[in-house]
């Protein structure tokens, strides 16, 4: 099959169309033909050489694709060859096989393209479980969410008002601002021309948010912390300016109960993933036939055009999803 090969790790263009025999499903795993595969900031990070795969994940790039079931592992129930499926996969997505567990695949929503489904596992199992499991976000909580416009970022924006939540939000642009506030964001805020947290506080009549969803770390952590009202939680996805904290000061956390906290899906146990599947099947997938949810893509490259989609996800300059085409 053809795949993405990525080694010597490095800048966007050492990756370049390679072959390798497809991958076997072992137990519990389907073999998937992929269509589509979602990029990721994690996979510039591992393509980078600063994020490399957990023990037992494939070395190749992709944590989502959508496509058709080619075979079932040993054990694998309630799916059959021939099944289109979108996947939340341990690694190997951008090539035209790839294994998944059985238990990390879900039905293309109802109304979606395959594309779109495609768009959806990494960003949805990662705010699901870090805001609702993790946070414990609330119908008629105030929640701020950094980097509103990225996968990551829009996902959570649709899902927090889709369950009840006020939305704060932060973006580097005003074409991103006017698309977030599209997406159902109530208050967004430029980070590059206002002091976010200023005008939070202003915003929030000095209340402060409830909870606060972050990828930015650094300077941000003791911002995010002081925006948060009495017993507060704050999750941090990543930390794209450093987990080093300038002025930390931890007396915040105690006077207000803050809790503070965070997560990484892709070394979670399979039968975390496959929990948080279950989960999403039920409560968020009935809500794209709504109308309630929407994918975000942006822009969708063939496979052989990896390089430029990664230079895109670095300018940051793409709102939404970017896909390739396999
Ligand atoms: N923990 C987990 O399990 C997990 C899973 C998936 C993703 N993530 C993380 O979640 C974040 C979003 O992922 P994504 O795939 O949705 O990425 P993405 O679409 O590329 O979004 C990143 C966005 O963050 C904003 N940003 C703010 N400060 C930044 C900085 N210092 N460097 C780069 N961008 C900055 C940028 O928008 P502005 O122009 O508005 O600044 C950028 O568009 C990434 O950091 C990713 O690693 C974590």
């Amino acid at each position: 099959m053809r795949y993405i090969d990525h080694q010597p790790c490095g800048n966007a263009d050492v990756m370049k169309l390679a072959e390798m025999p497809a991958p076997e499903p072992r137990d519990g795993e389907v073999l998937i033909e992929v269509r589509y595969a979602g990029v990721n900031r994690p996979d510039v990070a591992q393509r980078a050489g600063s994020y490399p795969p957990p023990p037992g994940a494939s070395p190749v790039l992709g944590l989502e694709v959508a496509g058709r079931i080619a075979k079932l592992g040993p054990g694998v129930t309630g799916w059959h060859v021939g099944d289109e499926v979108c996947a939340l996969t341990p690694g190997g997505g951008y090539a035209e096989f790839c294994v998944a567990p059985a238990s990390h695949c879900l039905p293309v929503p109802e109304g979606l393209s395959l594309l779109e489904a495609a768009s959806l596992p990494e960003n949805f199992f990662t705010v699901w479980t870090n805001v609702f499991d993790r946070a414990r976000l609330k119908a008629g909580e105030r929640i701020l969410i950094h980097g509103g416009s990225s996968g990551i970022g829009l996902t959570a924006i649709q899902l927090a008002k889709a369950f009840g939540a006020e939305v704060y939000t932060t973006v580097g642009n005003a074409e991103k601002a006017a698309y977030c506030r599209d997406a159902g964001a109530d208050t967004v805020f430029n980070y590059r021309e206002e002091d976010w947290a200023a005008e939070l506080a202003k915003a929030t009549g000095k209340q402060g948010v409830n909870v606060v969803l972050d990828m930015v770390g650094g300077d941000y952590v003791m911002k995010n912390l002081r925006s948060l009202a009495v017993d507060g939680r704050l999750v941090n996805i990543a930390f794209l300016n450093g987990s080093k904290v300038p002025d930390f000061d931890a007396s915040v956390i105690m006077v207000r109960r803050l809790v503070m906290t965070g997560s990484t899906l892709r070394p979670r146990s399979v039968e975390d993933k496959a929990a948080i599947a279950r989960s999403l099947r039920e409560n968020v997938w009935p809500l794209f036939a709504s109308g309630r949810l929407k994918p975000h893509v942006n822009r969708t490259f063939p496979l052989g055009e990896v390089v430029a989609a990664h230079q895109l996800m670095e300018s940051s300059a793409h709102i939404g999803k970017i896909m390739l085409e396999v």
